[in-house]
Formats: structure tokens, sequence, C-alpha cells
């Protein structure tokens, strides 16, 4: 079958069996890796990605149930003018270790902060509980999450020109 839906901004199409799952679409059919196949079962949550403003486990997903979605990986955060903020102080605070956790602990705090800009410890807590980390404590990632919100709250969001006032698109 055919599915076809909007990754990192683009739209991408592959023909493939019926029971592939959105995670090897993106990583077999897209050569999209970022998102890890960890337990393939839904407990590690390293296969994360943001389907339609939501972080989701790739891996307990059809591609089919994605057709026509909104998908963003790992791949689609850093830009031409660098990482994104979440990336950067992830890099800067050490708050990885073996970063295998990394892609899907990033995606679950962008899906939160897109939602919620001014998210509590125990939320952030809350956003992250289906990441799993064996490496770290988790400390540092809180921080360093709750260091960006801060950050992205306090640079204002330009004014748009009126005469490209339109739709705007969540995310
Ligand atoms: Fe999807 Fe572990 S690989 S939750
Ligand atoms: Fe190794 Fe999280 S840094 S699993």
């Amino acid at each position: 079958m055919n599915v076809t839906l909007t990754v990192n901004g683009e739209t991408r199409s592959a023909e493939v069996p019926p029971e592939t799952t959105l995670l090897v679409f993106l990583r077999e059919y897209l050569n999209l890796t970022g998102a890890k196949t960890g337990c393939d079962i839904g407990d590690c949550g390293a296969c994360t990605v943001i389907l339609d403003g939501k972080a989701v486990n790739a891996c307990l997903m059809l591609a089919a149930q994605a057709d026509g979605r909104d998908v963003i990986t790992i791949e689609g955060l850093a830009t031409r003018e660098g990482l994104h903020p979440l990336q950067k102080v992830f890099e800067e605070t050490g708050a990885l270790q073996c970063g295998f956790c990394g892609p899907g602990v990033i995606l679950s705090a962008k899906a939160l902060l897109d939602e919620n800009p001014a998210p509590s410890k125990q939320e952030i807590r809350n956003a992250l509980a289906g990441n799993l980390c064996r490496c770290t404590g988790y400390v540092k990632m809180i921080d360093g999450i709750q260091e960006v919100a801060e950050t992205m709250r306090s640079v204002p969001t330009p004014a748009l020109p009126a005469a490209s006032k339109g739709e705007q698109k969540h995310g």
C-alpha cells in the first residue's frame, strides 16, 4: 500500500506492506534513523516522534495510521542556523551519556513545550515518563528542559506582517 505523510515539512511517500510500523517506515523506507528501535513494544520511548503535535511511540503505530498526517523526527529539529535549543542545552550540560534515549527524550520535551511553555518540574517528569534512560538520573535533562522553557518565554515572538496574516500551523 502507499503511505504518504509530511515528515519534517516535506511530503514523503513509499509503497509498504500493510503491517509496516511507523518506526520501520521512517527508518527503513525514508532512511530517517534518528528514532531508535529499543523494546519495539511501547515500553522505552526510544522510538518517540511527534505526530500532529503529540509525542507518540512510532513502534506502536502502523505507518498507514500516519497516512496524510504530520510527523516530526529528530532530524527535523536542527536548522541551518544551528541546533534546536533543546539539543543545544543537552549537549552543553552533558544531559545525555550514551545518547540512545536522546532523540525520544528531546521530542517528548518539544511536544511538551509546544503545548505548555511554562511546565513545572513535575509536568516535565510526567512528559518524560515514557522515555527510559539507563545512563542518567534525568536531573540534567529536567533542568535543561526547564532552562530552555524559560529562555524561549523570554524571547518575544515577532509580530506577523499584516500581509501574511493567515492560517498558522501548530508546532
Ligand atoms: Fe518503541 Fe521502545 S521502541 S517504545
Ligand atoms: Fe544512555 Fe539515556 S543517555 S539511555
